[in-house]
């Protein structure tokens, strides 16, 4: 039999897999010549039959042991394995060296750095362990990479500087034979006089007021305040919070993890406030309160909490890797148009989870079941990010080099409706230049960057395969 003139591996799961494919088919394989654990697979090349080896073996039989103090890997945790001269390190001879991803260490790689040691969240924020981070999931009014910010300005709705045409409103009550309106612009904290906050025209089954902030703003939180007319108290019981980035879609505010709308309790006499947190803090332009339960009718004073956007970076320090390399965007985060499996088979699938920056292994990026514009990979930031970069790199299958050498990006705000990114001058869909090589990071800036929760990279040139491993760049603003 002719040698295959590479070698290849397998997992058991593997085994066990194609054991019964091969069984069933009743050819080259019936009889496992495969040993160590080897699978045996027919129809591939020249070759009546050839064997995946297990880990460790290799051979035209699986019958030989690898060898070499690379082979197998020692290195753990995705570790790279390079073979030196032999050099003595105390009483032991090193023959090789593992160069450990970040966030791990140990002659092997086989420590997972815990990053939260140090407790570096601040204000009671919750710190996860990431691979070679750490994130921190502050309550609010706290921001801040560490949580170390107040996120609590008062945006002007007392003070005036949220001038009257910001503030609108689904209807308008106009008092005593018409001459009194509450209008949206009365909507003030602390405002005083006879006619002094919005009230809903009493027809109005759908009552809302608009805030414009006319830039994008952080929202931390709420202070409402009803009024009195007529000698009696009105005032909004209990609310939602929508928000919108361009004023057509609007998303209504859920707590953390919550699949139902947050409703807040809002007043319960003419002249107290009440405050509220948005927890998660709200990223948007247009905020908009919508009464669910009034008092006698839909009467509001209110004020806005938060601050500006990028507090903790300036414009350009945003360009953290948003987590695909360090796992903070989980499996689940990513998905794809579909999934290539090396001759068919389930061990070998190019699964989007894997299209993770440096990820090491035999299959260890996404790859599509088909090579053609029409594949995608996706990626849920699970909230609006602000996005600056992407960094893109290939990847090796059974040592073919594979990669995309020119891709589109495309980005929504519901996974639905989705924008490309275009050149500025000819508007244009934008064509990014991508990787020349099996693992070249190759870095393209967003510009100007926009602001999504999902983003997709569209392959459009490619060498052998569609292949990609990716890492988004930004900032959580
Ligand atoms: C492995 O098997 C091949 C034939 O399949 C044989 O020629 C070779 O000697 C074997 N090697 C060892 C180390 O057993
Ligand atoms: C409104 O609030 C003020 C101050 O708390 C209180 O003095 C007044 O009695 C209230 N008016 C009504 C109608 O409840
Ligand atoms: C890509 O390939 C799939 C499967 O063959 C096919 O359904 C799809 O129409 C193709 N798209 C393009 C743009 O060729
Ligand atoms: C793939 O990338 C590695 C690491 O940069 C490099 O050493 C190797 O030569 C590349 N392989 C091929 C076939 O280009």
């Amino acid at each position: 039999m002719k040698r295959p003139g590479y070698v290849i591996t397998a997992t058991l799961t593997t085994l066990t897999l194609l054991l019964c494919l091969c069984s069933v088919r009743g050819d080259f394989c019936e009889v496992n010549v495969c040993l160590n654990g080897g699978t045996c697979v027919t129809g591939i090349g020249e070759d009546p039959f050839i064997c995946i080896c297990d880990d460790g073996f290799a051979g035209d039989t699986c019958n030989l042991t690898e060898t070499g103090p690379c082979s197998p890997n020692p290195c753990k945790n995705d570790g790279s394995c390079d073979i030196i001269t032999p050099t003595r390190r105390g009483d032991v001879f090193n023959e090789y060296v593992c160069k450990c991803q970040p966030g791990f260490e140990g002659a092997h790689c086989q420590i997972n750095v815990n990053d939260c040691a140090n407790q570096p969240c601040k204000n009671g924020g919750k710190c996860r362990d990431l691979d070679g981070d750490y994130t921190c999931q502050c309550p609010s009014p706290y921001v801040g990479k560490q949580c170390q910010l107040r996120c609590t300005s008062l945006l002007g709705m007392e003070g005036g500087s949220i001038v009257e045409s910001q503030i609108s409103a689904s209807s308008v009550h106009y008092g005593i034979m018409g001459l009194q309106r509450w209008g949206p612009d009365l909507a003030r904290l602390n405002n005083q006089g006879i006619v002094n906050a919005w009230t809903s025209a009493a027809h109005d089954r759908n009552p809302w007021i608009e805030i414009d902030m006319q830039k994008k703003m952080r929202l931390t939180g709420i202070i409402t305040q009803g009024a009195s007319r007529m000698g009696t108290s009105e005032y909004i019981k209990a609310f939602k919070v929508a928000s919108s980035f361009d004023g057509n879609l609007y998303i209504t505010h859920r707590a953390d993890g919550q699949r139902r709308d947050k409703v807040f309790i809002g007043n319960a006499d003419n002249d107290s406030t009440k405050t509220n947190l948005f927890d998660p803090p709200i990223v948007a332009q247009y905020i908009r309160i919508i009464p669910v339960v009034c008092r006698r009718a839909c009467t509001l004073r209110m004020e806005l909490v938060g601050c500006e956007l990028n507090v903790h970076s300036n414009t350009v320090g945003c360009s953290e890797p948003l987590g695909m390399k360090s796992r903070l965007i989980s499996d689940g985060q990513l998905t794809a148009s579909s999934s290539y499996r090396t001759w068919g088979i389930d061990t070998f699938t190019w699964h989007p989870q894997f299209a993770r920056l440096d990820k090491q292994g035999k299959t260890n990026a996404w790859s599509p079941a088909h090579n053609n514009r029409s594949e995608w990979i996706q990626v849920d930031l699970e909230k609006t990010s602000r996005l600056t970069g992407i960094i893109t790199q290939g990847a090796k299958d059974f040592g073919v080099v594979q990669f995309v050498s020119m891709f589109k990006v495309a980005y929504s705000n519901d996974g639905e409706f989705w924008s490309t990114v275009k050149e500025e001058k000819t508007d244009s869909d934008k064509l990014f230049q991508g990787n020349i090589d099996n693992n070249t990071h190759k870095k393209n800036l967003f510009e100007p960057p926009f602001y999504a929760r999902y983003v997709r990279v569209v392959p459009w040139e490619w060498h052998e395969r569609i292949t990609l491993r990716v890492e988004l760049l930004g900032c959580d603003d």
